[in-house]
């Protein structure tokens, strides 16, 4: 009979050997011990790049833990991933002086833009967008996040340039 994993599909992390000894690795290291499963799902964020639905089922599995709660925690943080994440990511600041600032305006554009939802990443592997909370540049609000770039007072029509330039950087 398969496993719950092999049934999955676009398990690539677990699929992949490499990615697999290093997911071992990091559950093997912290195996019994207890509240160690943000350790464990920070480990593979930054190791694997992001933590795939299969993934957060095996880690379930091998922490003993419901995959229930797994999720969540997945879910609940920003700084987790289930799908990789592009060469370049956008943040849009949805703390209470950027939503107030407009900041939904610049998500709107950017949507109509790149024809994605923040939590996606461009077919081309280029951007991903994502939402996260204040970054303490609340006095420029709308913020947005540019890779390391934190770029105030945005407008939804300076959207277009801001890619123009991530496209630029590529040449
Ligand atoms: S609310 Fe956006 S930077 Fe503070």
């Amino acid at each position: 009979m398969l496993s719950t994993i092999e049934k999955i599909p676009g398990a690539e992390p677990l699929e992949n050997p490499e990615q697999r000894t290093l997911i071992d690795q990091i559950l093997e290291e912290n195996k019994g011990i207890p509240g160690s499963t943000m350790v464990v799902l920070n480990s593979l964020q930054e190791a694997i790049g992001y933590i795939s639905p299969a993934m957060q089922v095996y880690v379930a599995r091998k922490l003993d833990e419901p995959i229930s709660r797994i999720h969540g925690v997945v879910s609940f943080y920003s700084f987790f991933t289930t799908t990789p994440r592009g060469k370049h990511t956008i943040k849009f600041c949805i703390g209470t002086a950027c939503y107030v600032g407009g900041i939904g305006q610049i998500i709107e554009k950017a949507k109509q833009v790149l024809g994605i939802e923040p939590g996606e990443t461009t077919e081309d592997g280029l951007i991903t967008l994502e939402l996260c909370r204040c970054v303490g540049a609340c006095s420029q609000a709308p913020v947005i996040v540019v890779d390391d770039e934190v770029m105030g007072r945005t407008k939804p029509n300076r959207f277009p340039k801001v890619i123009q330039d991530i496209k630029a950087q590529e040449e």
